[in-house]
This record gives structure tokens, C-alpha cells and sequence, in this order.
């Protein structure tokens, strides 16, 4: 579901020697590969994908998020800046749902796991959400996201890219098995300084 009131201009975004463009059609054997990840289906691929049929996987979960842009919610894939090769996939959304407000979400393949995609990207994709229009920026004051307690590797992700800690939301997250887990609520502000 969309809250923005305008579409987004189709963004690409550069840190790190990771190029952050928006996820095309093109994307679907790359999403379909990842999308066989026990990790990423229970923590980050949402429970329609995870429902649907193996073989339509990376149709259901692609579609919507390339048309995204269209309708207010960013979502980019994580490419080598040189190579092209597809790394991972990140979503900025819920723009305006509150005022000067945004969510993000995150996942990394396998093979490119360890090696700071995940921390890169997210900084990257909070420094342009944070930014002021005039400066290519949307604008928004905070930026919010969450992970289970068990997903540390994502908490230090979160940590790393200056998202700080706010709490624990009780059985926040139910997984696609039906198991429901407490997660932490991570932000960072566009007045937050490095800490
Ligand atoms: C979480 C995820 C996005 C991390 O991607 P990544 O590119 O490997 O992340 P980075 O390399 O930027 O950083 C990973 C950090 O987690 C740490 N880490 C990795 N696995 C870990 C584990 N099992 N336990 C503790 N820390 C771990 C790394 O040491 C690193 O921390 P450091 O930089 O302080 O050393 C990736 O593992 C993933 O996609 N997981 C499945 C989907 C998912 O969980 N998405 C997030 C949902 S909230």
C-alpha cells in the first residue's frame, strides 16, 4: 500500500563501489536465485511471495516492487558499480504514511553476504531519503526499521549505517511458518551526528 502523494522519480544511487538502481523485470533469475534462501524467505520476502507457488516466486515479488516507483515507494536493487552483478535489493517505503517518515528493508544474497553491501546500501539509500529535495533528497526526517532479535547480523547492519537502537516491539514479526518473534526498532533522523 502506497501513502505517498506523488510518484518517485526512477533513482540511481552510488557508495562504495556498489551501484543502487531501481529493481526492472530484468531482475527475475537474479530475485528467483535468492529467493531459494531460507533467510531471506522467512525474514524478508513477505508472506505472499512465500505462499505463492516456487516457480512464480520471483514474478510475485518482483512485479509490484518494479512498478513501485510509480506509485511512492523506491525500490532498488544492490549491483556491483563495475560488474553489474546483482548483490541484493532494498525498499524505501511507507514515504508520508507519517509525516516526514519512511521504512526501509534490506536483503543480501548469499554470495554476497559479509562484505558490506548490506551497511553500504542502507547508508547510501538513508543518506538520499534524508536529504532535502532541493538537494535530490525526499526529504523525510526518520527513518525507520526492524528485525527479529534472533537476525543479529541485520542489527548490526542497522547499527553500522546509524539506524540506533529504540527498543523491542513485542511479537512484532510472524514469520510464514505462524511463529512470532519480538524485534527491535531501529531510526535514524536527519538531525542524528554520528555517534
Ligand atoms: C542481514 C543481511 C542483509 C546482511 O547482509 P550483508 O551484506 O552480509 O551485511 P554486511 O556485510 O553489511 O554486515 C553484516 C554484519 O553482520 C555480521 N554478521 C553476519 N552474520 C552474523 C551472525 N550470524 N551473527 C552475528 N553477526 C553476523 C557481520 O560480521 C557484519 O557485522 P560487522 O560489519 O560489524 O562485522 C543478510 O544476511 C541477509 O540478507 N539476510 C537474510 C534477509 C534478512 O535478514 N534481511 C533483513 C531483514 S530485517
Amino acid at each position: 500500500m502506497t501513502f505517498a502523494t506523488r510518484t518517485l522519480a526512477p533513482t540511481t544511487l552510488t557508495a562504495g563501489g556498489l551501484l543502487l538502481r531501481p529493481l526492472r523485470e530484468s531482475d527475475e533469475p537474479a530475485v528467483a536465485e535468492a529467493l531459494r534462501d531460507a533467510d531471506i524467505l522467512r525474514w524478508a520476502a513477505g508472506l505472499a511471495t512465500v505462499q505463492a507457488p516456487v516457480h512464480e516466486r520471483a514474478a510475485v515479488w518482483l512485479g509490484p516492487r518494479a512498478a513501485g516507483w510509480a506509485t511512492g515507494d523506491a525500490y532498488f536493487a544492490i549491483t556491483d558499480g563495475t560488474t553489474g552483478e546483482f548483490h541484493g535489493a532494498l525498499s524505501v517505503r511507507e514515504i508520508n504514511r507519517l509525516p516526514d517518515q519512511a521504512v526501509v528493508g534490506y536483503w543480501v544474497t548469499p554470495r554476497s553476504r559479509g562484505r558490506g553491501a548490506a551497511r553500504t546500501a542502507l547508508d547510501a539509500a538513508a543518506r538520499w531519503a534524508l536529504a532535502a529535495p532541493e538537494d535530490g533528497g525526499l526529504g523525510v526526517h526518520r527513518i525507520a526499521l526492524d528485525h527479529v532479535l534472533a537476525n543479529v547480523a541485520s542489527c548490526r547492519v542497522a547499527a553500522a549505517a546509524g539506524f540506533r537502537l529504540e527498543g523491542v516491539m513485542r511479537d512484532y514479526f510472524k514469520e510464514p511458518s505462524g511463529r512470532r518473534h519480538d524485534a527491535h526498532l531501529h531510526a535514524r533522523l536527519a538531525t542524528d551526528r554520528p555517534e
